[in-house]
């Protein structure tokens, strides 16, 4: 079974409450979510090994440490997802972006693919998954399955927020993806909708409502 990482940090909870808060317009939403992407992209990277090297400083040789040659890769499912791809290259500027597009038919609240471009050697790397709001589950759900058939093994899932039904739907259909989310909120209402969560989080990144 996945795990479920809460990250609990001060700052990421004090910039979701933030996010949250329906008085919060576009441009401090996006800057919002684009820092919080950034501190959350801190602690994806965690497990990432560490290997020995030898640095030359002004003075003498440090035996010191880098990340060890892991090719990194983004896929933010759009559109929100892109609102956390700045954010999360800030800290890890070598990787790759790939964009895979769905939405949710409003009715059916099942996601149709629309766009998926990848980077070309997408299976030998590590994937996080970066997307603000896991509600239903079935947008990630099948983004990961997307890349799973494109030989991908190794894939994150990171979230803002997510319902526990969500959660428990990427789990049953993608056990080995660990995922990351700054709070898990109650439910979902009759629409699909997080509650609280932050409203439709594509309209507040883009001001399309
Ligand atoms: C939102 C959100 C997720 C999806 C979550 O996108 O960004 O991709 O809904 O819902 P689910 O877990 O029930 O699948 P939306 O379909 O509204 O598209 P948008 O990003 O283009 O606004
Ligand atoms: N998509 C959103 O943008 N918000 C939700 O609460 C659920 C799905």
């Amino acid at each position: 079974m996945s795990a479920v990482h809460v990250l609990e940090h001060p700052l990421i909870q004090h910039k979701l409450a933030l996010i949250r808060d329906e008085n919060t317009g576009s441009k401090d939403f996006r800057e919002l979510v684009e820092e919080v992407a950034m501190l959350m992209a801190y602690e994806v990277t965690r497990d990432f090994p560490l290997q020995e090297v030898e640095v030359k400083t002004p003075v003498s040789i440090a035996k010191t440490k880098m990340i060890s040659g892991r090719k990194v890769g983004l896929v933010p499912i759009l559109r929100a997802g892109l609102g956390m791809v700045d954010g999360m290259l800030r800290l890890i500027p070598a990787a790759k972006v790939g964009h895979v597009g769905l939405y949710r038919d409003p009715e059916t609240l099942k996601p149709v693919e629309y766009y998926c471009k990848l980077p070309s050697d997408v299976s030998e790397r590590d994937l996080i998954v970066i997307d603000p709001m896991l509600a239903t589950g079935g947008s990630a759900a099948a983004a990961i399955s997307f890349l799973k058939e494109r030989r991908v093994r190794n894939i994150k899932l990171m979230c803002l927020i997510a319902a526990p039904e969500g959660i428990k739907a990427v789990q049953e259909s993608h056990p080995d993806v660990d995922i990351f989310v700054a709070a898990v909120d109650e439910c979902l209402n009759d629409h699909g909708y997080i509650v609280p969560g932050l409203g439709d989080a594509g309209d507040r990144l883009f001001g399309t409502k």
